[in-house]
């Protein structure tokens, strides 16, 4: 099977491996911003064009407010010293999740982001920021019922194109590949819509320690797997 075009990836386990080395989990989530730096950079190389990450979940919000301090904090941290890095290497940055509920600092940084790298072609990075997907998928069926209400769609002809299209993900392709690290085999609300023929690998590795070679060992279970969408094998439809 062909490498995917689209790896997303939930990166867990900053905490444990900061407990497992006797450190505050602030020392978690600073590693863990390593690890995304050279996940971007690996995840290119691999060919790739798409990488989303979880970043924070809108369930996230009910961790202790210096937990939730030191992530908004190190997001900052991300955008303001490695934009122009990204930037340079031609990544157009996005991000997906629920804009109305963001301090005005973090907002106004995220689509300077966004506006700086918009016309970039070589790689897309999406960051699921403030992001449920209950939540996206509510905002979409919200945004549908207010057209129908003012006389601007038939409910009838309401398609999964068009639900597709009111998600914050519209014009993305959904993920063929998703990765989570740190051992815990669910989605916990990322990309439930999006993940309907995605692959899963669960890696028991913490995210801090998720490398090149990690990467490659997904991307090999990945090219293992026979993806149907509901049809029968290729090999098989030949017979
Ligand atoms: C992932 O690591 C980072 C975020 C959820 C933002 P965790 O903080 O969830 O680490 P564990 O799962 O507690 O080890
Ligand atoms: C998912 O991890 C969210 C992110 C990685 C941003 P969590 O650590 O929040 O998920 P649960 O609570 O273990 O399901
Ligand atoms: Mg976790």
């Amino acid at each position: 099977m062909t490498s995917p075009a689209h790896i997303a990836i939930i990166m867990d386990g900053n905490g444990r491996w900061a407990q497992s080395r006797g450190l505050p989990r602030s020392a978690g989530h600073r590693a863990g911003v390593e690890a995304l730096r050279q996940a971007v950079q690996n995840v290119g190389d691999s060919g790739a064009r798409w990488l989303t990450i979880y970043a924070f979940s809108s369930e996230n919000w009910s961790r202790p407010a210096s937990e939730i301090n030191d992530l908004m904090g190190l997001l900052k941290l991300f955008i303001r010293r490695d934009l122009a890095q990204l930037h340079r290497n031609g990544v157009r940055v996005r991000m997906i999740g629920n804009r109305d509920t963001l301090a005005p600092d973090i907002l106004e940084l995220i689509t300077d982001a966004e506006a700086l790298t918009r016309v970039n072609t070589a790689m897309n990075l999406v960051i699921a920021f403030n992001y449920g997907a209950r939540d996206e998928i509510v905002r979409a069926a919200r945004h549908l019922s207010q057209m129908a209400a003012d006389g601007h769609l038939d409910p009838h002809s309401i398609t999964p194109e068009m639900l597709s299209g009111a998600l914050d993900t519209a014009d993305i392709p959904d993920p063929d590949l998703i990765i989570r690290t740190s051992g815990e085999q669910r989605l916990s609300n990322f990309l439930l819509w999006q993940a309907a023929y995605s692959e899963f690998v669960f890696l028991p590795c913490f995210w801090p320690d998720f490398d090149r070679s990690q990467l490659d060992h997904a991307l090999a279970i990945y090219a293992d797997r026979d993806r149907r969408f509901g049809a029968v094998a290729a090999r098989e439809a030949l017979s």
